[in-house]
């Protein structure tokens, strides 16, 4: 059942609910905040305000067309995670399977950041696992450059309990030094860490105390984790004090020096897979 809700705000979602699994997705940003099947796959901030022009804390946020400050006439993370999206398509053939398509195309707000017509649809599968593949289309007559990324805030039972396994011995950027290291082993966490592994090809997995999720990325893409850690938990906007003990950012993206370049009529698909094992 798909149906369209409003919060107290009048900020605008959609719920899904079919035999396996219940989404919640914003229009504000295409904004996947929800996703249950046995449990929450995802974290979001209990002080998150809904507010349009904010985007929220914790789900999924996009990151498009621009990955942090890749592009420094752009916001940080670009403008997609606080633009208004349509639900373009919905399709419920089976019962455990709900399908829909928001699109983003350019309007006067989006010229006046970044000056190129485009397409930006996602599609996401909801079913006893989370299907999204974001598809920008260059509907211009001149080539642009994107960077972007599924910022997803993966929920936890401790920032401590957890390693993510399949980054062994890959190549990273450090965000926090911007010095170029190897992965040696499983990540574990005892600080802040910012970092984005690129040409990631193989699937990476969550592994918890009592769950384990698997991410599968489509094509060869960067993978960043991020966990603030104390201290810039403390400074963030729509996060409590403790907030970093109960998520992981694991972002499927294109980031850093693994920017597109799309031609006038080209289209580019970054895809992902989340599956409870
Ligand atoms: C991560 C970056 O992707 O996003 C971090 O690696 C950044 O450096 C974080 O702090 C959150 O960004 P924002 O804009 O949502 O506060």
């Amino acid at each position: 059942m798909i149906t369209h809700k409003k919060k107290a705000n009048g900020f605008e979602y959609i719920h899904v609910k079919n035999s396996v699994a219940e989404a919640k997705i914003a229009l504000q940003g295409a904004h996947i905040f929800a996703y249950t099947t046995q449990e929450d796959l995802l974290w979001l901030s209990e002080t998150s305000a809904f507010a349009s022009d904010e985007a929220i804390r914790g789900g999924i946020p996009l990151c498009w067309p621009a990955f942090g400050t890749n592009n420094p006439q752009l916001p940080q993370h670009g403008f997609a995670r606080t633009s208004s999206f349509e639900l373009f398509h919905t399709e419920e053939t089976q019962a455990d399977t709900t399908m829909l398509t928001l699109r983003l195309c350019d309007n006067e707000q989006t010229h006046l950041l970044w000056d190129y017509s485009f397409e930006l649809m996602l599609h996401i599968t909801i079913s006893d696992t989370l299907k999204l593949a974001l598809t920008t289309t260059n509907k211009d007559t001149k080539a642009f450059t994107l960077t972007q990324a599924f910022h997803t805030y993966f929920a936890i039972s401790d920032i401590k309990n957890i390693r993510i396994a399949g980054l062994e011995n890959k190549p990273y950027l450090d965000a926090l030094t911007q010095k170029q290291t190897v992965q040696k082993g499983a990540i574990t966490f005892d600080q802040e860490f910012d970092a984005v592994y690129q040409d990631v090809d193989t699937s990476i997995q969550l592994l918890d105390k009592n769950k384990i999720i698997d991410i599968q990325t489509q094509g060869p893409a960067s993978c960043v984790v991020w966990n603030p850690w104390i201290e810039k938990c403390s400074r963030m906007s729509a996060m409590q004090a403790d907030a970093y003990r109960q998520f992981v950012c694991i972002e499927s993206a294109n980031a850093y020096d693994d920017f597109q370049t799309l031609q006038p009529q080209e289209s580019h698909t970054l895809s992902v897979t989340f599956t409870t094992l």
